[in-house]
């Protein structure tokens, strides 16, 4: 999707709708009052997420779109997002080529932020349809947003598009069927990010069975793909050698559960249980793309979990990098296995300054706060509190969950230090607790995004159906907002 940013009287392109963004209560005077016959015979009041579509209206272009963006006074850049997304949304498959939304306020910020929405709204995953009709497809294969000076605007998209590109390199990973994104797939795609300026390393079995990664080994035992672990470096401080932030992901490729197999019901989602992996992968995407002055580095755990001959057996004690041993009761929950090696190996080889995990933990956390919102469990109030703010301001939302000390003991084992699951009381919080158990004083925060990885049916206009790319924007905020020079 091409974005372009022009002044309002532009001559409008060919065969492009023209959408009209308006505020609440003030539609029918926009334009000099063009459209008010038709609002009237409407109920489109310009409140948000409204739209009317006007084709060949007299003595206007072959089709306006009139876009509600809510209250004047309350018009800011997510506003300005989700009209621009809902515009793309609402004509996309009309068979018009081009989009022109028109802001009611266009600011560079406005504009920029309209930009995005549109790139993410046209995201799409569509390389293994072979048979859909012309008519189906999407039509729109430019935008253009109006701006008070387009150059300005441009500059101000440059780190937005560079995120829309983040966001959809997430997105597609997500979206890939498990035969073509196994561990060593993966590893391989993310190795490609080098292109970007980015260091990737990817350990294989033979280098972490050396390091000792007993437990991500175990979950990758029944597989007849190779188990990988990627470690990605951007090094755009000042000092290169500056203390790093690091971010680890769960990359479960594809989680039957083992031999603790899972019912049959929905299993082909779990396709999608590498979401923390792929959106670390996308903040190191978007940290290289706009040059962020900050040492970061990504920590992925790349395995498929398998059940087999040689898989691992509910019973099993495996030890893990740290030299503790765990005692695997149950094979499903599996994703801590790999984090608690992953995290290891983050804070002893490059002592970062804090730790942040994403992984699609536990179904618990659906029960707890449904699919929209993430859950956040953190040993630290300030990285908390830095995480929660941008995830409001990105509307990734997140919700802190506590950490009772007393539910530590519920993880404990009879005959090894650790157990893999606690009961389902509390599954989320324990599970998180058994990650602590791994974090060796370094502030941390672990973020179980479960739910939010994947929605169908989605309703923000930024996310189409399906992948969401969850964590790549709210953490890209708070590495823009607190950690960089
Ligand atoms: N990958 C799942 C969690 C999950 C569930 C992600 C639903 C997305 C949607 C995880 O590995 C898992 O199986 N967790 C178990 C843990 C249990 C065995 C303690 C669960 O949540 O049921
Ligand atoms: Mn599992
Ligand atoms: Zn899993």
């Amino acid at each position: 999707m091409e974005i372009e940013f022009v002044v309002a009287d532009a001559p409008l392109p060919e065969k492009a709708v023209l959408a009209i963004v308006v505020f609440e209560g003030e539609a029918a005077k926009a334009e000099g009052g063009a459209y008010a016959a038709a609002i009237a015979a409407s109920r489109f009041t310009g409140a948000k997420g409204q739209t009317l579509d006007l084709l060949a209206p007299a003595g206007g272009p072959g089709r306006v779109l009139l876009v509600g963006a809510g209250k004047a006074e309350a018009f800011d850049e997510m506003a300005a997002e989700n009209a621009a997304a809902g515009a793309y949304g609402a004509v996309k498959a009309t068979g018009f080529t081009a989009l022109r939304v028109k802001l009611p306020a266009a600011s560079a910020e406005l504009s920029a932020r309209a930009g995005l929405g549109v790139r993410l709204a046209a995201y799409r995953f569509d390389k293994y349809r072979t048979k859909e009709p012309a008519e189906k497809k999407p039509s729109l294969t430019a935008a253009q947003i109006t701006a008070e000076t387009p150059e300005a605007a441009l500059a101000a998209f440059a780190p937005l598009a560079a995120l829309a590109d983040a966001v959809s390199f997430s997105r597609d990973l997500v979206s890939e069927p498990p035969n073509v994104l196994y561990p060593v797939e993966f590893a391989r795609r993310v190795k490609e990010l080098e292109r970007l300026g980015l260091e990737v390393e990817i350990l294989g079995e033979p280098e972490m069975f050396k390091l000792g990664m007993g437990s991500l080994l175990g979950v990758g035992q029944g597989s007849i793909r190779e188990s990988q672990l990627a470690v990605i470096r951007w090094n755009g401080a000042k000092d290169k050698d500056a203390q790093p932030i690091a971010f680890v992901g769960k990359g479960v490729c594809f989680d039957t559960g083992g031999i603790s197999i899972k019912p049959a019901d929905g299993m082909e989602y779990m396709k999608t249980d590498m979401g923390g992996a792929a959106a670390v992968a996308g903040l190191m995407h978007v940290l290289a793309a706009r040059k962020a002055k900050v040492n970061a580095v990504g920590i992925l755990g790349i395995v498929e979990n398998m059940p087999d001959g040689n898989a691992q057996r509910p019973g099993d004690v495996v030890t893990s990098m740290s030299g503790q041993t765990i005692e695997i009761i149950n094979t499903d929950a599996e994703g801590r296995l790999v984090l608690a090696d992953a995290i290891w190996y983050c804070q002893e080889r490059f002592k970062p300054k804090f730790m942040v995990d994403l992984a699609t933990l536990t179904g618990a956390i659906i029960i707890a706060l449904g699919d929209d919102i993430g859950g956040l469990f953190s040993n630290n109030d300030e990285l908390s509190d830095n995480l929660l703010a941008s995830a409001k301001t990105e509307n990734e939302p997140l919700w802190r969950m506590p950490m009772p000390a007393q539910y530590d003991k519920n993880i404990d084992s009879v005959i090894a230090d650790v157990k893999n699951t606690g009961g389902r009381a509390g599954g989320s919080i324990t599970a998180a607790m058994f990650i602590q158990r791994f974090v060796n004083g370094v502030p941390w925060a672990h973020l179980d995004i479960a739910g939010a990885a994947w929605k169908k049916p989605s309703t923000v206009p930024t996310i189409p159906d399906g992948a969401t790319g969850f964590g790549v924007r709210l953490l890209n905020r708070m590495v823009a907002e607190h950690y960089e020079e």
